[in-house]
């Protein structure tokens, strides 16, 4: 599946700290995105990884030094500078970080950034005093102040043995912010909520009532959301996914549960997006105790559950915010009971997945799905990663919020 990395080209600069073992994994990961990646060094960070890993990882010739006595016709600073669409640099050092705040052209990778107009990211790297040292903390403000992306280092155990923020930040925040760089900040300024995963209903301590929802589609809604500008509440049910980078998580178990959390967001968000499978029913009583085993049959008294999104769309009355987005898993007469579930519970667009399609819905990477509006308008999109579902799903919200804003 293609991404927005597909021909994007990267400049990394690895500067001279021991998480610099780690970027070979994002330079590795960046290709497999489809982005052309070439590794700038430092002379110190080629003393903690050999240039010949990150040539063999980024499949091209690493630049280590300014000049180039094999490529003398070529200044590599101005044509590195030129060809590249993004400049990540990590690790980033105190030092470099010190070097970049104040327009020093003393290495390669300084001179390759003064000479570039390319968006720069920095990822820092390095000891907790040495970054919360006034001196550090200016130079990444100056760099703020040039437009050049500062991503916060992870907080934890660090390679010297101390505890505390510095540690190169985690993979999965520098890919998002990469993936931002070349994504439409459309849904900037944007306050959303989606929901997520399934709804447990408790029978007794240790027995639930629930659904094979993995809440996969819910995830990537969000971290498409954000990728493309948007604040991001993300209220989930129990699942076993990480909690998209840059997104509020609001963890909750039954419907009730659900129901509340959405309930006091309702009013700060301008899209609700309702891709929970929500339990209609739940058992009348939760036992205290663990039920024990008997002779006899037991039956079991289901109550209705609150209908989350029904109240939404009473609420709204007519009015056209927030955006209502429900989700309906079917296993027949999709078009019917998607316009359906739009007239009942006054949604702007209802995405359908056929359940009995082996690669769409519940714990699949990809999904199929038929989007209907209000108007009567309806969009079959063909089978899709999940996140490119979702991209499309929010090009369609992104046209709503523009007509009715
Ligand atoms: N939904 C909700 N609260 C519920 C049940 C459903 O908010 N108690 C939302 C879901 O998150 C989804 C949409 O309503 O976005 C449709 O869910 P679905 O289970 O397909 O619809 P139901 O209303 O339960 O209809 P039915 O049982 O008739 O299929």
């Amino acid at each position: 599946m293609g991404t927005r990395l597909a021909g994007r080209r990267i400049l990394c600069g690895v500067t001279g700290s021991i998480a610099a073992y780690k970027v070979g994994d994002w330079v590795r990961d960046l290709r497999r995105d489809g982005a052309e990646v070439t590794v700038v060094m430092t002379g110190a960070a080629t003393r903690f990884v050999a240039p010949l890993t990150f040539a063999a990882l980024s499949g091209r010739r690493v630049y280590t030094g300014m000049f180039d006595p094999e490529d003398a016709e070529k200044i590599p600073h101005i044509s590195l500078a030129r060809e590249h669409d993004l400049i990540l640099v990590a690790p980033a050092t105190a030092n470099t970080i010190a070097r970049l705040a104040n327009g020093l052209g003393d290495d390669l990778l300084a001179t390759v950034i003064l000479a570039s107009r390319a968006k720069v990211l920095v990822c820092p790297a390095m000891n907790s005093q040495m970054f919360s040292h006034p001196a550090t903390q200016a130079n990444l403000a100056r760099l703020r102040e040039f437009g050049y992306q500062v991503l916060a280092p992870a907080t934890g155990k660090l390679a010297c043995g101390e505890e505390g923020p510095g540690r190169l930040p985690e993979w999965d925040a520098v890919r998002e912010a990469v993936l931002a760089v070349f994504s439409p900040q459309d849904l900037a300024g944007q306050r959303l909520l989606v929901t997520a995963g399934p709804t447990r209903e408790p029978l007794d301590p240790v027995r639930f009532l629930s659904n094979p929802s993995t809440g996969r589609m819910g995830y990537a809604l969000a971290r498409t959301a954000r990728r493309r500008g948007a604040e991001v509440v993300l209220v989930s049910g129990p699942v076993d996914l990480a909690p998209p980078p840059g997104v509020e998580l609001i963890r909750v178990n039954t419907a009730r549960e659900m129901h509340e959390a959405v309930l006091a967001e309702y009013d700060q968000v301008s899209v609700v997006m309702k891709t929970a499978a929500v339990s209609d029913f739940r058992p009348r009583t939760a036992a205290v105790h663990k039920i024990k085993k008997t002779a006899a049959d037991r039956s079991l008294t289901l109550v209705r559950n609150p209908d989350i999104l029904q109240e939404l769309g009473n609420r709204r009355q007519g009015a056209t915010r927030p955006v209502l987005v429900g989700f309906a898993a079917e296993s027949r007469n999709l078009q019917a009971e998607g316009r359906r579930k739009i007239r009942d519970k006054q949604l702007d667009l209802i995405v359908v997945n056929d359940i009995t399609a082996p690669d769409a819905g519940f714990a699949t990477e990809t999904n199929r799905v038929l989007i209907l509006d209000r108007a009567g308008g309806e969009e079959a999109l063909p089978l899709l990663a999940k996140e490119e579902v979702s991209d499309r799903i929010w090009d369609r919200v992104v046209v709503l919020l523009g007509c009715n804003s």
